[in-house]
């Protein structure tokens, strides 16, 4: 990995472009950092109306008389009230894609005077620039982005900044790596090929160890709901095991992270409609995102112990498929009549939460690509949670708003059971009735969860993009969502 941060003092700046906060309307830093005879020529365009500081506006000026930089960017940042680290995050998104045309350097000059620390300042400007730098055409034979990041300065100092800085750069950077794997398409990113990602992860970070057991193991293991969606597909299940065990770890604690990782979902034999059905190789989001930030927390050697689970098969149409009608047989002993094979996300999670449970997690969280209606109610902003703890979920709640990976709270009651009482088995997997799709499927998570806090977020709406967003995250595709959440959540849960 290899994007390199630095902090320097205003003086000292070498870079390809110095990224100059600028609030509105047209207002500049108000500290000393901002030197002239720079000031003044900002101050110019100001007043001609040419910079506005308009969140997410990067104007791009030369500077030819021995400013010390060939280029600034005035980064807006928009309204001062009404700053917060997603608007830095958007600014430095907008200066590091452009400074794709011309350079790999860019500095970034912090502003004591804005309404959070400089430290808050420093991560979000380097997330914004690694994520927004992000190019999601990995297939493209034409290469479109010349120069691609290799350095942020930081402007400013203080220790606490040059560390938020260094760690933000390493997680941005697992996050887009999680981004690569959703973009990667269903015949490339098969279930083995995830779990070679997680083995190659292991193998590249201390105290990390990866496994994964393919068709026979789960059956083995009595994982009939999982068996039953992986069985129409001639590219095998895997179920991944990552465990992560440093010296040292946070005693009676260990953080149990489930992923869906569905490598393509055509709906199975209750087909999709075809429209959009291609961003459905998007449907490992989840699993991605817990394979990476797994990989992120050892690389940061956080000190707690994490289990991580990640059900990777694909859903499709075949000979043997499994069908509506079918009753399955879960891990745990309870039975689930499929009423619709297209709710197969859930089914996945069932085992794989239950696993994660036996192997002893205390808390668990799963993250999933479960319910286009989640998309419909929160769009691509906010992700759902859900949670059979009160605690544990303003936990993730606060994780999710400390990182950029928002997620807000939703109901989970037991009365939401009866919505997949079933006339032949313990459940059924769906309910035609259009009312509370994500809130019935998390109750349905519920029936395997075992004992402790437990988590879900149903990510359909943050995990994978069909249309870009307007901001740091300006592709369309994988966006790496719950990567910055765990490792938030992990980080607090170890101190
Ligand atoms: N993977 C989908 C959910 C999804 C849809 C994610 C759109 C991202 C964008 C999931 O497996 C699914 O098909 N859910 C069904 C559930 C229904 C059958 C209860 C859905 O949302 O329609
Ligand atoms: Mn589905
Ligand atoms: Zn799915």
């Amino acid at each position: 990995m290899g994007v390199q941060v630095s902090v320097v003092s205003p003086g000292a700046v070498e870079a390809d472009v110095l990224a100059v906060p600028v609030v509105e309307p047209a207002e500049l830093p108000r500290n000393g950092a901002l030197a002239e005879p720079l000031r003044g020529r900002l101050e110019a365009l100001a007043s001609a109306g040419e910079v506005s500081g308009e969140a997410g506006e990067a104007v791009l000026v030369h500077l030819e008389d021995g400013l010390g930089v060939p280029r600034v960017a005035a980064a807006g940042l928009g309204r001062r009230e009404e700053l917060d680290a997603d608007a830095i995050r958007t600014a430095a998104g907008a200066v590091a894609r452009s400074a794709g045309r011309f350079g790999g350097t860019i500095a970034w000059l912090l502003d004591p005077s804005l309404d959070l620390p400089p430290a808050e300042q420093a991560r979000a400007a380097v997330e914004g620039a690694v994520l927004g730098a992000y190019e999601p055409g990995r297939w493209k034979t034409s290469k479109r982005r010349p120069h691609p990041l290799e350095r942020i300065v930081l402007v400013g100092d203080g220790s606490d900044v040059s560390e938020a800085a260094a760690r933000a750069a390493r997680v941005a950077e697992w996050a887009n790596q999680a981004r690569d794997l959703a973009n990667a398409p269903a015949n490339e990113l098969t279930p083995e090929q995830l779990a070679a990602r997680a083995s190659k992860i292991a193998g590249e970070v201390e105290h990390l160890s990866a496994e994964s057991l393919g068709p026979d193991g789960l059956r083995e293991l009595g994982m009939g709901a999982f068996a039953a969606v992986a069985q129409g597909s001639h590219n095998p299940a895997r179920l991944i095991v990552m465990r992560y065990s440093p010296p040292g770890a946070k005693a009676g604690v260990k953080l149990g992270l489930v992923g869906k990782a569905i490598t393509f979902d055509s709906g199975g034999i209750s087909i999709k409609p075809s429209l959009y059905m291609e961003d459905m190789k998007g449907d490992m989001a989840g699993g991605g995102a817990v394979v990476e930030a797994t990989g992120a927390v050892a690389d940061l050697g956080l000190p707690l112990e994490v289990i991580a689970v990640v059900a990777a098969c694909e859903n499709l149409t075949g000979g043997g498929s499994y069908r509506p009608g079918d009753i399955l047989t879960a891990m745990n002993g309870k039975t689930i009549e499929v009423v619709n094979t297209d709710a197969e996300g859930r089914l996945v999670l069932a085992d794989a939460l239950w696993y994660a449970r036996q192997e002893g997690a205390t808390h668990l969280l799963d993250l999933a690509t479960l319910t286009g209606a989640m998309d419909r109610a929160l769009g691509d902003m906010y992700a759902g949670v859900f949670a059979n703890d009160e605690a544990w979920r303003g936990e993730v709640v606060a994780a999710g708003e400390a990182s950029g990976d928002h997620a807000w709270p939703l109901p989970l009651h037991r009365r939401y059971r009866h919505y997949i009482d079933s006339a032949f088995a313990d459940m059924k997997n769906q309910n035609v009735r259009r009312q509370a799709i994500p809130a019935y499927a998390a109750e349905f998570l519920r029936q395997f969860v075992g004992e402790g806090p437990w988590a879900h977020i149903d990510m359909a709406g943050t995990g994978f993009f069909t249309w870009p967003r307007p901001d740091y995250l300006a592709q369309k595709g994988g966006t790496g969502y719950g990567v910055r959440l765990i490792v938030e959540l992990a980080t607090r849960l170890a101190a």
